[in-house]
Order: structure tokens, then C-alpha cells, then sequence
């Protein structure tokens, strides 16, 4: 029996809901351990859709346990208000299906103020971030100033707390010409709402401990991409946590031996919202149907993805970066229409073949792809569920890029619907 961790190997938006719904329907317990609610999974069961911000997914199958790591920025409103939202659909959240880290940041108001404050200040230099103050709260981590979950157990310990981070951030606000953050009403604010999220707080490495001793099935689920990582990704255009599969241990609690299988989510194409290099990117019309046909708006924000060709290069880098050993493919059918389609071989940096993402900015925007041309198949794969009924082209396409990014295909997505899938390896199994 086999752990997995679910990431995306992309900027993000790779489809991982489906995959993670079908995963976490065999898991026994699910983990979310980096981000906050950037993400936005949408699962659609019997029926009905659940839109998933910063619950795991096992929340809205019976008999899963959730777990929130203490890598994960909570924005207590945001996770009451999503826990009303779900259990409005009848989905049932208490204290023994849902475990919150008492090590876990809050985000607070002033932090989302901070995000946007500072996104309106950057002109062209600004990130395109969801605005929902992950940065700043992820600062106030490392700055050793932040409120965590824990905090909330007394009144005496929050009120100091907030003295501490207060005083930080009232220091930036008068530079910035903003009103001081008014502490007694957020002081007042928090307690009032203390006990409903206490109710679910645990030491959460020692639940998974235990989990791991019963022997349960546990499924780390990742959000963003491993282009959006802060170490690894097109700094300073990523998110501010580290997005690949080792942050699973460290935003959980639990050893590097726990995880036995890295499932990397991988679009047929490449999308990305916000700012930031791309190289593979399609300003053209070929961009614009990409867009359309993979309906590619952001869940969170509704903001429109930015479309352009799969790019091989990127992805191999995020599987030797991350470890993945499986890659579920997304969205093949999106590109049924295409006379030709092209996967990104390699870069030209300065006249010269590079095979890899340069590190710096300034040579990551001045990169051009070089591509390999594969004919398109011009013909529906919507809805396959076998990989030897896919055309000929289709079939080529899927094994250029397990060749090239060297991972094994295990799944491929065929349509937005849970059985438009081709199953091939199960990662709990392999
Ligand atoms: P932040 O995570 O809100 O700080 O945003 C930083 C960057 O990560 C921006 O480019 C966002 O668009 C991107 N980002 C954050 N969360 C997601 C996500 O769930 N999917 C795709 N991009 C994301």
C-alpha cells in the first residue's frame, strides 16, 4: 500500500480536481499541506458540484478523515464560511472528519489589505497574485510573527500576539499613508470566533502518525504547480509556498519515507494566470481557441488563463525537481480540432540550445522554444475511455511527451465529466 501526493507539474490549473476525486474516494484520509484559498478545486459528484478552496477533497465523500497541514495559511472566514457553504449541500463537517494543524498561520484582514495594497503599488512589476494576502501571511511565518491557530486558546496570548505582528504591520501602513489596523475589534472578532475553529485543531504530525501506524491510505494534496514553487518556479512571479511534492512531509509533519508515489498533473497544453514568463505562450488565435475549448477561466478569481503549447521542457524539470513517477494527463480533447499541434524540445537562449529553464528572469522572458511538430487528429476523443481507441496521432502525441518528460502516463483526462478518463496505472498501487 503506497502514499501519494497529488501535485500539479505546471503553473497550476491542471485539472487536478477529477483525479483528486477519484483518489481520495480510494484514500482514507486526505491532506491538504501548502497554499491557502488560492486554490480552487471543483469536484462534481452524483450531480453535484462542490467548489473546494481550502478543504481537502475527501471532505465531501463519507467516511474520510481531512486533514489541514501546518503548512497552510488559514483565513478563518474564509474556512467558516466554506465549511456553511458545503454543509449547505449536505455534506456533514465535525470535529472527526475535518483535523486543522494548531500549528497552521492565520491570514487576516490586514493581510489581504497588504497583498492588494502592494499589488496597485507595482505597476508593470506587479505578480497578478489571487489578492487573498497568502504572501504576507506566509511573510509573517518566516518573520516568526505570525497568529496560529493555536493562538487562539486565550485571550491574554492573542492579545500579545497581535501587539507583535500589529506592530509590524501598522510600521509598513503609516509608510504606505493607510490608517492603522484597529486591534480591539480584530481582537474581538477572533475570540468570537475562536472556539469554532479550535473545535477542529489537533496536533496534526501525530494524527498522521497514527494514521500511518493503522496502516490508512493517505492522499497529499497539493495546490498550484511546481512553476509556482518559491524555491523552483519563475520567482518572483510564483505563489509564496513551496509547491512540490517534498512540502508534502514538511506541511503535514510527517517523514519523507510516507510518501511512496508523486502523481504529477499535467494539461495537454500550457496555461498560467497572473503575470510572469512563459515561453510557450500563444498570443494568436490558436491561443484563443485553446481558451475557449478549455473554458479556461480561474476558479478563484475568474480571471482569464493565459493558453500557449505544452512545454516538455518545463514539465521534465518538474518531474526531476519534484520526483514524479506518474503523470495524470488533462484535457487531451482540447486539442481535437488542431491541424498540428507542438511540444516545446528545448529553449534558444542568445543563438545557443539550452535544455532547461534558466534561472534568471531577464533570460527566462528572452528564451524562444524550440518545437517538434506532431499532425493533430482532427477527430473527437471526447469521452474515451480506452487508450487503444484514441486515433493514431493522439495515441503519438501522449507517448512523445511520456518519452520526453520521462514519467509514466497513468491516466489521461478526455472530457470534464468523472468517467471521460482513461485509466491506465492506479498510483495508490503502482
Ligand atoms: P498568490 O498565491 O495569491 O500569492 O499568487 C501568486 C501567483 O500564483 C499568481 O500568479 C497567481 O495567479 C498564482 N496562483 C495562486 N494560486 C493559484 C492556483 O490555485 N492556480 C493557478 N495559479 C495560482
Amino acid at each position: 500500500m503506497k502514499n501519494v501526493v497529488i501535485i500539479g507539474s505546471q503553473w497550476g490549473d491542471e485539472g487536478k480536481g477529477k483525479i483528486v476525486d477519484w483518489l481520495s474516494n480510494q484514500a482514507d484520509v486526505v491532506v491538504r499541506f501548502q497554499g491557502g484559498h488560492n486554490a480552487g478545486h471543483t469536484l462534481v459528484i452524483d450531480g453535484t458540484t462542490y467548489k473546494l478552496r481550502l478543504l481537502p477533497s475527501g471532505i465531501v465523500r463519507k467516511n474520510k478523515i481531512s486533514v489541514i497541514g501546518n503548512g497552510v495559511v488559514i483565513d478563518p472566514w474564509a474556512l467558516l464560511e466554506e465549511i456553511k457553504e458545503i454543509k449547505s449541500k449536505g455534506v456533514d463537517v465535525n470535529p472527526n472528519n475535518l483535523i486543522i494543524s494548531e500549528a497552521a498561520s492565520l491570514i487576516l484582514p490586514f493581510h489581504a489589505e497588504m497583498d492588494e495594497i502592494r499589488e496597485d503599488a507595482a505597476g508593470n512589476a506587479k505578480i497578478g497574485t489571487t489578492r487573498r494576502g497568502i504572501g504576507p501571511a506566509y511573510e509573517d511565518k518566516a518573520g516568526r510573527r505570525s497568529i496560529r491557530i493555536i493562538d487562539l486558546i486565550s485571550e491574554k496570548n492573542l492579545e500579545n500576539k497581535l501587539n507583535i505582528i500589529l506592530k509590524h504591520h501598522n510600521a509598513i501602513r503609516i509608510g504606505l499613508g493607510k490608517k492603522i489596523y484597529n486591534k480591539t475589534r480584530l481582537k474581538k472578532d477572533l475570540i468570537k470566533i475562536a472556539p469554532n475553529i479550535l473545535k477542529y485543531s489537533q496536533p496534526v504530525w501525530k494524527k498522521i502518525d497514527e494514521f500511518k501506524l493503522k496502516k490508512k491510505k493517505i492522499l497529499f494534496e497539493g495546490a498550484q504547480g511546481i512553476l509556482l514553487d518559491l524555491d523552483h518556479g519563475t520567482y518572483p512571479f510564483v505563489t509564496s509556498s513551496n509547491t512540490v511534492a517534498a512540502a508534502a512531509s514538511i506541511g503535514s509533519g510527517c517523514g519523507i519515507e510516507s510518501i511512496n508515489s508523486v502523481l504529477g498533473i499535467t494539461k495537454a497544453y500550457t496555461t498560467r494566470v497572473g503575470e510572469g514568463p512563459f515561453p510557450t505562450e500563444l498570443k494568436n488565435k490558436t491561443g484563443e481557441e485553446l481558451a475557449s475549448r478549455g473554458k479556461e477561466f480561474g476558479t478563484v478569481t475568474s480571471r482569464k488563463r493565459r493558453c500557449g503549447w505544452f512545454d516538455g521542457v518545463l514539465v521534465r524539470q518538474s518531474v526531476k525537481i519534484s520526483g514524479i513517477n506518474l503523470i495524470a494527463l488533462t484535457k487531451l480533447d482540447v486539442l481535437d480540432n488542431l491541424d498540428e499541434i507542438k511540444i516545446c524540445i528545448a529553449y534558444n537562449l542568445n543563438g545557443k540550445k539550452i535544455d532547461y529553464l534558466p534561472t534568471g528572469l531577464e533570460n527566462q522572458l528572452k528564451i524562444k522554444p524550440i518545437y517538434k511538430t506532431i499532425k493533430g487528429w482532427k477527430k473527437s476523443t471526447n469521452g474515451i475511455k480506452k487508450f487503444e481507441n484514441l486515433p493514431d496521432n493522439a495515441k503519438k502525441y501522449v507517448s512523445e511527451i511520456e518519452k520526453f518528460v520521462k514519467a509514466k502516463v497513468s491516466s489521461i483526462s478526455t472530457g470534464p465529466e468523472r468517467n471521460d478518463t482513461i485509466r491506465i496505472k492506479n498510483p495508490f498501487n503502482f
